[in-house]
């Protein structure tokens, strides 16, 4: 192993992870912080004013740099900087999901071409390690499915509504002012960002290069008191999973949904912060990683150990990665007819029978709001889900084995117990 002796990083942003992984290198006297390079020269800041520079330029273009850690919020910025990098043929690790999963193919491309090597296991899962996991222990093994709960904040949020009761717009303050949000919070409670994870992850799992569209999303930001009481008298809690599994005709599927979870799934006993990722491999079978997926120090960790990864000589291989167009596993949730169980709650009573279930139990019915449990084709699902969500829909899988008629039970137990 080379040693880190004497090596200087520069590094971009000092947000959440920047500040985080500056403490962290406290405890690494080899390794010296050239500059760090910020926006605001105004912002009041907790290191003296010679640490900083305001011109991106100044640390891309010191020689004297051995390696750089872009940790700035601006996806185009970001990509401008990780780019520069990469075509010098220099070494850079980046914690910005949405910039390397929206430009995955240019950027091993870059380091294809210029001998660079870009490392980011810091924007997956914080400080959970599964992309090197992926790559370093399952580059043959085929893998099944790699599911679970990707982004901090959103878990934190709703753990806060079901066990302590607080309102969303309370837990989402709460998730911002820890420091677990993104700049834009839409990004997580949205799906997006736990959206950006699941296509690294099958990148990395299945070799695939995922367009945001062929991804099966929805977030939780109309989720209700109702629905969290719903899902307790279920005996279940809400999650926002991710997935990306094999269907049966060996086809790629991903999706970001809402999910009802039970106590026989790990993914039930993740909580606040906390991120967790299911593995089903062909021979390793089931396996579970849970860690704290937000928080500056926990990304800092990943971004660490990104670093020492990286000055040691590790890159990425890619190994599932199919370099011919032809060959690309294709996400194809469209042409396939696997069927989903859902519950939904709507404001649009109207729009909902609409929809082609294949199966559907209708309750709560009011002039202001319905609820349903349907069963549909994914397809039909993908399809119809931008107009759903106009409607101020809260959408959630169900396990298969859920009736409609136990949902309407828990309703009605929900109901006697406000009354
Ligand atoms: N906003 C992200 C989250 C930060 O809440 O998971 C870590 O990627």
């Amino acid at each position: 192993m080379k040693s880190n002796s004497g090596k200087r990083i520069g590094i971009f942003g000092f947000g959440c992870v920047g500040q985080g992984l500056h403490d962290v290198l406290q405890d690494n006297p080899h390794l010296h912080v050239a500059k760090i390079c910020v926006r605001d020269k105004e912002k009041l800041r907790t290191l003296p004013k010679h640490s900083f520079t305001y011109d991106p330029q100044e640390l891309l273009q010191d020689e004297s740099i051995d390696l750089f850690a872009e940790l700035i919020s601006d996806p185009k910025e970001a990509l401008q900087i990780v780019r520069q990098a990469l075509e010098a043929g220099k070494t850079i690790v980046s914690a910005n999901k949405k910039m390397i999963s929206e430009n995955l193919t240019e950027l091993v491309a870059l380091q294809q071409e210029f001998g660079g090597t870009l490392l980011y296991e810091a924007a997956v899962c914080g400080s959970i390690p599964i992309l090197r996991t992926l790559e370093a222990y399952y580059g043959n093994e085929p893998l099944q499915e790699v599911s679970g709960i990707l982004n901090g904040s959103s878990n934190y949020i709703l753990t806060k509504l079901d066990a302590e009761g607080l309102s969303y717009d309370e837990a989402l303050a709460q998730a911002q002012a820890l420091g677990f949000a993104e700049a834009d919070p839409t990004l997580d409670v949205g799906g997006y960002d736990a959206l950006h994870k699941i296509s690294l992850i099958a990148a990395h799992a299945f070799g695939a290069v995922v367009k945001p569209e062929q991804v099966l999303r929805s977030g939780i930001q109309h989720i209700s008191k109702g629905d969290i009481h719903l899902a307790q008298a279920l005996g279940a809690r809400i999650r926002l999973v991710a997935s990306a599994r094999l269907n049966k005709n060996n086809n790629l599927e991903l999706q970001v949904l809402p999910t009802l979870v039970f106590p026989d799934s790990e993914l039930y006993y993740v909580e606040a912060e906390f991120n967790g990722v299911q593995l089903q491999a062909r021979y390793a079978g089931d396996q579970f990683l849970k860690g704290r997926g937000a928080g500056s120090h926990p990304t800092g960790s990943a971004v660490w150990a990104d670093v020492s990864a990286a000055l040691a000589g590790y890159k990425y291989s890619y190994p599932k990665f199919r370099y011919n167009d032809e060959e690309q596993l294709k996400p194809v949730p469209l042409e396939e007819d696997d069927e989903l169980k859902v519950y939904v709650r709507s404001t649009m009573p109207e729009l909902l029978p609409q929809l082609p279930w294949k199966e559907l139990t209708t309750f709560g019915y009011s002039a202001k709001s319905t609820q349903l449990v349907g069963t549909i084709n994914r397809k039909d699902l993908l399809q119809h889900l931008p107009a759903l969500k106009q409607t101020i829909a809260f959408v959630a899988l169900l396990p298969a084995q859920v009736s409609g008629e136990q949902v309407v039970q828990a309703s009605g137990a929900v109901l006697e117990e406000a009354a």
